[in-house]
């Protein structure tokens, strides 16, 4: 039966104040609001406005004062380090206090900016939810970014305090974080006051004396703190993404909206009840870890898992099946990367044999379309609903899902379902008409956005509009491009802009060519992305060099793959390049990167009309077959 689905959908859409509003009453306020959804200033809406409240207090001390202080709120299961670490709701909720309180005890107040660039410990979380406790805003930079990364968003929040770690560990790898923070300390123009460090012993850092200082030794001067109410539309992080140049966009998101959305989410989207386990194998540096690993689960009284592992080699393929056996999880999100690797070291799952997955309901994919193959695979070996979710770190939650909570749809590969209650979508043309069914076109969602997306960008009301309404006016552009089916479900095929995902990481080709141009030797570049079974996309860069250039072609690769991770980080995979006499262009000088990448998969491609020299691509075509790509259907077996 569909109709309850689609009654819900229709409810929403026809009453989003009465939707969100009762919603809402499952959030405790300080004040409620005065209006639910506030166009005073549109295109910037406001969700809640006039309402009081704090999201620490829901995430943590409702749930204590309400029945799970008991209950396991947060579990670190970190297989590089051997360990695994519970934290009740009121140890939690005591962690946190105390943290807010070393915060406060640095300057940090409400409003006030707090960068945290940490692995996947629990102090993430901790500090994430102690900037919540105090009103302040964090900031958390993924730290797979490299220094220059992180200096660029130290300068666009310029943050009072900036909490990280001695180091991360990465599959077996110790990787030393504290002098990637000191370079960018350095390399930025605005300076923090205080560093909180989390020395780890696996590689302690040397402190900067009157700066910084050890995290517990912060944590042992300091009084728990206690919440600080906010306005529903104040600021409770910043996430920066990739935007089509190197300056990354700041996301914003609000208290109040955020909250709501969240928590309804977990019950309607996911299907978990309070009190089950959850677990987002994702990073608390994407919007993926603080929506599922840090807020969603925890305001909605679940179980959290904070996993510091790989799915493979950590120690084998049979990684995640132990986590989901060990802590009875019931619901499990991560990217369809993650199960290509497991489906390449173990391909028959019979290490799913070894555990006891009876606790299992439900797997949810996101980051990257998921493709039939990791689609049927997953079904087939867990024997459980496998549902392809598409969302973006500007809506911080899903635009399509298979809502299994309020009524399980049919699966239709490589559709991520339908639009959730809140969410109109549609494909439209250029002229922002709707497209038939079936037919290609932009990706747009009808204004207002539901709460708990971004009301704007930081530091960037203009680019708000520019980016994303400008465009197609009345809707927000996603940059993505689909097609919506006769039963409406939607089919997002591909980015409108120049990023590309690889291994569910989002990377602007732009940012890259950027560095890549720094080269004294390259006169111009482009970088696309292409097919990778693992990874679904890797980065792959063509140099033109400067006339007279004699040295070795290889050492210029060489050279610009070490500046792309020098300046954006490992996280790009930038580690192909290849050196080409001219780049492909239309008579207007425009790169025909779409074409090149079409070569480089192997894939169909026309001639465009408006070409300047059609010989280029046939050079383009050799380079390519040289490093392995441009192969031909048979050819790529
Ligand atoms: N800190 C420091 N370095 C990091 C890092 C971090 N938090 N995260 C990644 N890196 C480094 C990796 O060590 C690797 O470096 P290398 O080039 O020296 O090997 C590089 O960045 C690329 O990392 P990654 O893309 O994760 O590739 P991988 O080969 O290590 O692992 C997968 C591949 C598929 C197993 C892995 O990407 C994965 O588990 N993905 C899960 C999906 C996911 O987290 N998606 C996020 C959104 S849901
Ligand atoms: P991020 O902001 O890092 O979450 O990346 C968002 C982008 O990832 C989207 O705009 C899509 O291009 C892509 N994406 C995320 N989830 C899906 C999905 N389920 N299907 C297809 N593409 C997806």
């Amino acid at each position: 039966m569909t109709e309850k689905f689609e009654q819900v959908y229709a409810r929403a859409l026809a009453d989003p104040q009465g939707f969100w509003a009762e919603a809402a009453e499952a959030i405790e306020w300080d004040r409620k609001w005065d209006v639910v959804l506030d166009a005073d200033d549109a295109p910037f809406y406001r969700w809640f406005t006039g309402g009081m409240l704090n999201t620490c207090h829901n995430a943590l001390d409702r749930h204590v004062e309400n029945g799970r202080a008991d209950q396991a709120a947060l579990i670190h299961d970190s297989p590089v380090t051997d360990s695994v670490t519970s934290f009740t709701y009121r140890q939690l909720r005591d962690e946190v206090a105390l943290f807010a309180g070393a915060l406060a005890a640095r300057g940090v107040r409400k409003g006030e900016r707090v960068i945290i660039y940490m692995p996947m410990v629990p102090e993430a979380a901790i500090a994430m939810l102690a900037c919540a406790r105090l009103g302040a805003v964090h900031s958390v930079v993924f730290g797979g970014f490299a220094a220059n990364e992180l200096a660029v968003r130290i300068d666009d929040c310029a943050p009072r305090v900036i909490v990280s770690a001695s180091c991360g560990i990465e599959g077996m790898r110790v990787i030393a974080y504290k002098p990637l923070l000191d370079e960018a300390i350095e390399l930025a123009a605005h300076k923090p006051e205080s560093c909180i460090i989390l020395q780890r012993p696996e590689e302690r850092a040397t402190l900067v004396a009157g700066r910084d200082t050890d995290w517990r030794e912060a944590v042992s001067a300091a009084k728990p703190h206690d919440c600080v109410p906010v306005a529903a539309t104040d600021p409770l992080y910043i996430l920066y993404t990739s935007g089509t140049t190197g300056q990354p966009k700041g996301v914003v998101r609000d208290n109040g909206g955020h909250a709501v959305a969240l928590n309804w989410t977990m019950k309607n989207i996911y299907g978990v009840e309070p009190g089950e386990a959850y677990w987002a194998a994702s990073d608390v540096g994407w919007v993926v870890g603080h929506s599922y690993i840090v807020y969603g689960p925890l305001l909605h009284g679940n179980t959290s898992i904070l996993y510091e592992g790989k799915p493979v080699g950590t120690p084998d393929a049979g990684a995640f099946w132990r986590v989901i056996s060990e802590h009875r999880v019931a619901a499990m999100f991560t990217a369809p990367t993650a199960f290509r690797a497991i489906k390449r070291d173990d391909p028959q799952g019979a290490r799913i044999a070894d555990y006891d997955l009876s606790n299992f309901r439900t797997l949810f994919l996101a980051g990257e379309r998921t493709d039939p193959d990791t689609l049927h695979w997953a079904e087939d070996k867990l024997g459980v609903p496998v549902i392809d979710h598409w969302w973006q770190t500007e809506t911080g939650w899903s635009i399509c899902a298979n809502c299994i909570g309020i009524e399980q749809l049919p699966v239709k590969e490589g559709s991520p379902s339908k639009p959730v209650p809140g969410m109109e979508v549609h494909a439209v043309d250029e002229n922002c008409q709707q497209v038939k069914p079936g037919d290609i076109g932009a990706l747009v969602i009808k204004l207002p956005l539901p709460p708990g997306t971004f009301p704007s960008l930081w530091n960037g009301r203009e680019r708000f509009i520019e980016a994303y309404l400008e465009e197609f006016p009345g809707y927000y552009k996603t940059a993505d491009a689909g097609y919506i089916d006769a039963d409406g479900y939607v089919y997002v095929m591909s980015r409108t802009d120049d990023i590309i995902n690889v291994a569910g990481h989002r990377l602007s080709t732009g940012a890259m060519e950027e560095v890549l141009a720094e080269h004294a030797d390259v006169a111009e570049c482009a970088v696309i992305g292409v097919e990778d079974k693992l990874k679904g996309q890797l980065p792959l860069g063509f140099l033109v060099l400067n006339a007279g250039v004699t040295r070795d072609h290889g050492a210029i690769v060489e050279d610009v793959v070490a500046m792309v991770r020098e300046r954006i980080g490992p996280v790009a995979a930038f580690k192909t390049a290849t050196v080409v006499t001219a780049l492909p262009k239309t008579r207007s000088g425009k790169i025909l990167r779409g074409t090149m990448q079409k070569i480089a998969d192997g894939e169909e491609y026309k001639v465009p009309a408006t070409i300047d020299d059609p010989v280029v691509l046939d050079e383009i075509t050799k380079s390519l077959r040289a490093i392995g790509y441009a192969k031909t259907s048979g050819e790529q077996g």
